[in-house]
Order: structure tokens, then sequence, then C-alpha cells
């Protein structure tokens, strides 16, 4: 690699990307944890579920506790500790706005929980009905595809056998539905395979074809600038959704970044305090966006720290971060490929790091996911994810699972029992994860792959999950209420 300037706090000398990302190590809370292991000993914890939810910054946490004598309530109060968290809040909402390149003009920031919820509000926002039609594909998580079933029609652009999609079937949804297509909504990277579709691109097409575009972020924005481009633009974004527990910033905000002229009239789906600008006993004046779309009072601590980790990584930069994790999947992928028994699923070429997400899913010698998983855990102190992700219909046909067998699984989980559930194992990469990290993973793979490992697991038939049996050990011990 190449040398850079780093620019985070506490290194600012030039230095290679090699050595500055080991240094952010130090920034991130929880980091080389010992954990307990099955054979008595303890290891430093490698954590790779970063796709689930990543660490908090240290400089975050910081920030937060800084502002806690603040905290008071925002836009209400007259006192001076709600004006500083006021003065706060607005700062923050302008900060993630610059982070996407939003312009105020055009564009609004709507905080809430996270993805999930953003997603939730648009399809109710946007007005649909039911024979409006929305574009999505077979690679979303299920937060980007159930709330449009409720809303509207759903055609599914399909995915490739690597799980990539397929621009030309988009091409053929947008002609077959002209006119009624009001939506095209896609994931900006899979959560399952990294797949990054060109965004851009789909954009252009989605607007020419008269439909706007929402690109979930929760995966592309911790990895990826993502410029939401002016409205005169063709290959602008009409909407984007993310979550701050996925960038360094699990303190339970996430953003919905969108098209002002949608949130300026209509009634949101919530309604309450702040929404409103004068309210009688007949009458709603409901108030300009982004309050009309804030009901009651918002988590003023979460978007602080949302913003905080947006200028922590802007400092970083996301083009190192971007190269950095490049790296390291392609280390991954090269190292993981030559263990016998394991399968990668999605794009498996080493040479196409760059393209796509740290997000690498795999199966291991025919062994149950939930095994492979649990002795990870168990044996290494690794921590990963594995199932389908919320992303079930992507990974079913990852798999190439049979109509009739997706039909069986429903059922017995439906009778309460998950143990045949299909699934894959994954690794996410975060910008702190290093080589050294994914050597271990890959010696704990061969390991498991020619059957060394020492416990007996059981598997729990309602979640599906697998136990050692006899180790339990004492997570009060590690942290506690009581
Ligand atoms: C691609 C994608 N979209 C949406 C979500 C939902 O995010 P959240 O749980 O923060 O609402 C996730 C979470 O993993 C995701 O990976």
């Amino acid at each position: 690699m190449s040398d850079m300037v780093v620019k985070t706090a506490g290194f600012h000398s030039r230095s290679t990307s090699h050595e500055s990302f080991a240094q952010l190590r130090d920034q991130i809370v929880g980091i080389d944890l010992e954990v307990p292991l099955l054979n008595g000993q303890r290891s430093s914890y490698i954590y790779f579920d970063n796709s689930a939810s990543t660490p908090v910054l240290r400089e975050v946490l910081d920030c937060v506790n800084d502002f806690m004598p603040w905290y008071s309530s925002v836009h209400r109060g007259s006192g001076l500790k709600s004006r500083v968290a006021t003065q706060a809040y607005d700062d923050a909402r302008q900060i993630v706005g610059e982070f996407f390149e939003a312009n105020g003009s055009e564009h609004v920031v709507i905080f809430g929980k996270n993805t999930t919820e953003a997603i939730n509000k648009l399809s109710y926002r946007l007005n649909l009905s039911k024979s409006d039609i929305v574009i999505i594909s077979m690679m979303e998580h299920h937060s980007n595809d159930l709330p449009w079933r409720q809303t509207a029609q759903v055609k599914r652009v399909k995915v490739d056998n690597q799980g990539r999609l397929l621009e030309e079937d988009l091409d053929e949804l947008l002609n077959k539905y002209k006119g009624r297509v009001k939506l095209v909504a896609i994931s900006g990277g899979s959560n399952v395979t990294g797949h990054m579709p060109d965004i851009h691109k789909i954009a252009r097409k989605a607007h020419a074809a008269g439909a706007q575009i929402l690109v979930d972020c929760a995966q592309l924005a911790p990895h990826r600038q993502v410029e939401m481009k002016s409205l005169s633009d063709p290959e602008h974004l009409d909407y984007i959704t993310i979550s701050g527990h996925k960038m360094y910033a699990p303190f339970g905000t996430g953003a919905l970044i969108g098209r002002r002229d949608t949130f300026e009239s209509g009634i949101p789906e919530q309604c309450g305090g702040g929404t409103i600008d004068v309210v009688t006993t007949s009458k709603v004046e409901w108030a300009a966006p982004p309050d009309r779309d804030e009901a009651g009072s918002p988590n003023v601590v979460g978007a602080v720290a949302l913003a905080k980790a947006l200028k922590a990584l802007t400092r970083i930069g996301m083009d190192e971060i971007a190269a950095h994790e490049a790296e390291l999947t392609q280390y991954a992928l090269e190292k993981l490929s030559k263990i016998d028994g394991l399968s990668i699923l999605g794009d498996a070429d080493p040479r196409n790091s760059a393209g796509r997400l740290g997000v690498i899913p795999f199966k291991l010698n025919g062994l149950p996911n939930g095994l492979v998983a649990a002795i990870l855990s168990t044996e290494w102190g690794i921590g990963i994810r594995s199932g389908c992700f919320c992303a079930h219909p992507y990974v079913t046909h990852l798999l190439n699972v049979s109509k009739r067998e997706i039909e069986r699984f429903r059922t017995e989980v439906i009778a309460g029992d998950r143990t045949h559930m299909p699934g894959v194992v994954r690794v996410s990469f975060g910008m702190y994860n290093t080589k050294a990290e994914v050597d271990v993973l890959a010696e704990a793979c061969a390991a498991i792959a020619k059957g060394n490992y020492q416990g007996a697991y059981k598997q729990e038939k309602l979640s599906g999950d697998y136990y050692a049996m006899g180790w339990e050990p004492n997570f009060r011990s590690y942290f506690s209420l009581q």
C-alpha cells in the first residue's frame, strides 16, 4: 500500500496505511478484550461481525461523555442547557447532511432510530397505493423489502448465482411497468455477499423511467463515500438511509436523508409533540421538515454521537478506509479459498475486492452454519454471525434451496423448530480489523474443517443455535446491572 497522510486524531504523521490502521485500533472501545475459551485459556477477542454492528470509537464515547452534563430537552426549553443541547442537535443534523453532500435547499436529514425505521417512514410518506410499483431486488435485507410489501406492489430485480444484481432485469422491469414505477429501492451494499451495485447508474435509469430511488446505505455508508448529488443531476439519489450503530456510533440514532419536497406535505406516520406549528381542537398546522417527521423528544445523544462518528470517518478518510478494507478482503479471500472444504458464496475472486464490501459468506465442510459459529466463538474467541442475516430470499437463492425445501423449513419454523434453517457463516470487516486476525480465522476454519474441535455441541430447537455442552460462562461477571 502506498504512503498516505493519516488525519485521525492522535496520529497526524505520514505513515503507511498498515501502521495507521493498526494504530486506529487504540481508538476502538473494547478492542482485544480477553475472553474465556472452552479449553480454560483466555484469548484476545476478534470481532468480525461489523455488518451487524460496529464497536464505538473512543472519540465518539468521549464526545458523548462531554455532552452529557449539557444533555437537556431540545427545541422546547429556554434554559441555557436546553439551548446548548438544541445547538448540538442542529449541528449534528448539519454534519450528517454535509457528510453525504446533501444541500439544505433540496434535502432534509430526518433523525430516527435506524435504517429500518427510516425505510418504514419513507414507505408511508410516499403515499403509495397498491397499484403503484416499487422495484426492489433479490438481494435486499428484509428492512428494504417488507415495508414496501405493505404499501405497494413489489417487483424484484433478479440476481445471478453469485448474488450480483442483473441490471438488464432492472431495465426490463422498468420498461414493463413504465408509468407505474414510483420507486426503485435497492441496497447500496449487500450485508450477505458485500456486492455493491452501481447505484448512480441505477439512479439514472430510475429517473429516466420517471421513478425515484432509495438507496439503503446501512452497509455502504460505513465503508464508502456516498453522495446524494443535486436533484438536477440524473444520477442523484432521492433518499438514503443509515444506521449509527453500523458507523461506530451505537447510541440509537440513524437517519433518512432525502428530498425535502417529499416531506413538505402530508401527514407523518407518527404524530404528536414536535411535529406541529399550531394545534386547535379542530385543526393542525404541521411543522416544516424535518420537525414534521420527528415525533416526540428526539434522541439528542444518538444524533451527537452519529455526527461525531461521521467527523471521525471524514478525518480518517473514506478512501483510505475503502482501500484498507479492500486489502483485508483480498487477503481473506485468498486465505479462505485455500482451505479444503471451505466454499465461499458470492464473488470469491480476490481481484475484485476493491469493488465490493468486506463481507464474506461461506460454508464449511457441510457443517451446520450455527455449529461453525459456535466453535469459532467458544474455542477461538472469534465473534461472527451465521444464518440468513435478515435476507431469507437472497440466502436461499445463493444456496440454491428448492421451493419445496423452503416450504418445509417455513412450516417447521412456524411449529417452533429452527433446526433445519439454511444459512451460511459470515465474516464482515471494520476499518480496524487486521490481517493477523484473518490469519487466526483461517487457522480456525482449517482446523474445524478437519474436525479438530474439542467441544460437544448441542442445538437448541427453538433458536437453532448451538452451544458447547457443559460450558456456561458467567456473563454477569463481565458486565452486570445487579
Ligand atoms: C443492508 C441492510 N439494510 C438494512 C438493515 C437494517 O438496519 P437496522 O437494523 O440498523 O435498522 C441492515 C442491518 O443489518 C442491513 O444490513
